[in-house]
């Protein structure tokens, strides 16, 4: 196979494009505007098409095999998401169109906050941020005008359990916080000692995510958040996990104030490598008056965008990603509550299924029934040399994406897995076949699994210096 760059293809002269024939009078090109230094690859058509074409099939997908990337649900994206997204009358719609010229956009935003806010139990929703770190970022910042607005402007701490993603200190540090990290317990809750050494009058808030990133329900999270409220702070929920959650329980009936949605991840959409995300924010009652906006209302049969009372401001161009709004509309629309109860129970079973067999072959470091997504310790009896990152590219050679790894951090070679509700059982069955041979080789051949990937069209990077050193080039 060519496996050239353009540059390297490119000859002088040689074009992919064929201008129409000129219907206004010649003249030259502006001087200043012809850029002489860009080196710009001159290709021919095929050459470009092929190109193209064959890095699209270096790329593992969602719809190419299974993703059990933890904490990310990778879920299938049903195609009718797509199709909806791409209608002309969503997908060409200006964002600077007259509110009257695009009742219908609006309708469907307006349903999607209705829809969202019962999901979770909250009273309103904006669906202004553009990513669930961005959803944090607003939720923090509403906690701040909260505290300030009460004159408690000393409540300058954000309790944070040690098990968070990492999006969660960088949320409450870039919105001014100083950040306390709170103990996980034995049996991966937070610990309500560490806690109550903690709150006090200096406390803002609580970040907590639940399941949390060990793929686990906090057995305790409603004394959790009545501790927190006593000591006058809010609870703001981490809803990345939400797919454990739907048609089950409601974080707003659990005592949490404030939650984001990642809509990229519980409602489908194409996601990784960067977006586009989605990262609605929903609040209890006397909150929504903070919210980011404008959120969509509606007076009399029409919808019209307004902000709320004592917003928190803009936080995104124009309305948000509709693109993702839409697929998420469609996904719930067409799933209705028993099927988002299904999406929940499914996910659930599958991760414990998968969790059963493998604990038998690597160590499960928090030993109970999990929820949508487990973590494994990638270590191997009898193989003392092989660590997570081993197993992982190994998973590749066996046609598979790797899990989650080195994350979250309090397991030691963490092995994160999330299988959600859309694989077979013959997908699962095959993946934890592949690493249960890759166990056995683990002792018996190790240095192939140091080696691995061995069959992947790039071999092992070195991933610090890959992303430290970007070499972007045609
Ligand atoms: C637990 C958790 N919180 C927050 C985030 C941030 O979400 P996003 O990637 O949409 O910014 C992630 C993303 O992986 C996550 O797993």
């Amino acid at each position: 196979m060519n496996r050239k760059t353009l540059k390297e293809l490119s000859r002088p002269g040689r074009t992919a494009s064929t201008l129409p024939a000129l219907d206004v009078p010649e003249a030259p090109l502006p001087q200043d505007w012809l850029r002489d230094e860009l080196p710009l690859p001159e290709v021919s058509e095929p050459d470009l098409v092929r190109h193209y074409v064959r890095l699209s099939q270096l790329n593992y997908a969602i719809d190419l095999g299974f993703y059990p990337l933890g904490s990310c649900t990778m879920k299938y994206n049903p195609k009718v998401n797509e199709e909806a997204a791409a209608m002309p009358g969503f997908a060409r719609t200006h964002p600077l169109q007259p509110e009257q010229m695009v009742q219908g956009n609006l309708q469907l935003m307006y349903e999607l906050q209705e829809m969202l806010a019962e999901i979770s139990g909250f009273a309103a929703v904006s669906l202004q941020p553009a990513a669930g770190a961005h959803g944090e970022l607003a939720g923090i910042l509403m906690m701040r005008r909260y505290h300030l607005d009460r004159g408690e402007q000393q409540r300058r701490k954000i309790l944070i359990p040690d098990s968070a993603h990492g999006t969660n200190p960088a949320s409450s540090a870039m919105s001014g916080f100083q950040i306390v990290q709170l103990k996980s317990d034995e049996r991966g809750n937070v610990d309500l000692e560490s806690l109550r050494a903690q709150c006090d009058d200096s406390v803002a808030g609580l970040m907590f995510t639940n399941p949390n990133t060990l793929g686990l329900f906090d057995e305790n999270v409603e004394e959790v958040c009545r501790h927190v409220h006593e000591c006058g702070g809010l609870v703001y929920g981490d809803g990345a996990n939400l797919n454990a959650l739907l048609g089950v329980a409601k974080p707003g009936e659990l005592g949490f104030d404030i939650l984001h949605f990642n809509l990229h991840k519980t409602f489908s959409t194409p996601h990784g490598g960067g977006g586009p995300g989605s990262g609605p924010v929903g609040v209890r009652p006397d909150l929504a008056r903070y919210l980011p906006g404008p959120i969509v209302v509606r007076e009399g049969g029409v919808y019209r965008l307004a902000a709320p009372e004592s917003t928190i401001g803009r936080l995104k161009a124009f309305y948000g990603n509709f693109g993702v709004m839409v697929r998420a509309y469609v996904y719930i629309r067409m799933l209705g509550e028993a099927g988002l109860r299904n999406v929940t129970v499914s996910a659930v079973l599958a991760a414990n299924y998968l969790q059963e067999r493998l604990k038998k072959t690597y160590p499960l470091p928090y030993d109970r029934r999990c929820m949508h997504e487990f973590v494994l310790e990638g270590r191997v009896s009898g193989a003392p040399d092989i660590r997570a990152l081993d197993i992982a590219k190994r998973l590749i050679d066996y046609g598979f994406h790797p899990p989650t790894n080195y994350f979250p951090l309090i397991v030691h070679e963490a092995l994160m897995i999330e299988p959600t509700e859309t694989e077979s059982v013959e997908t699962l069955d095959a993946f934890a076949e592949a690493l249960e041979r890759i166990a056995d080789e683990a002792r018996t051949n190790p240095d192939l699994l140091h080696e691995a990937p061995v069959t992947a069209p790039v071999r092992r990077l070195d991933e610090v210096r890959a992303a430290r050193e970007l070499v972007l080039h045609w």
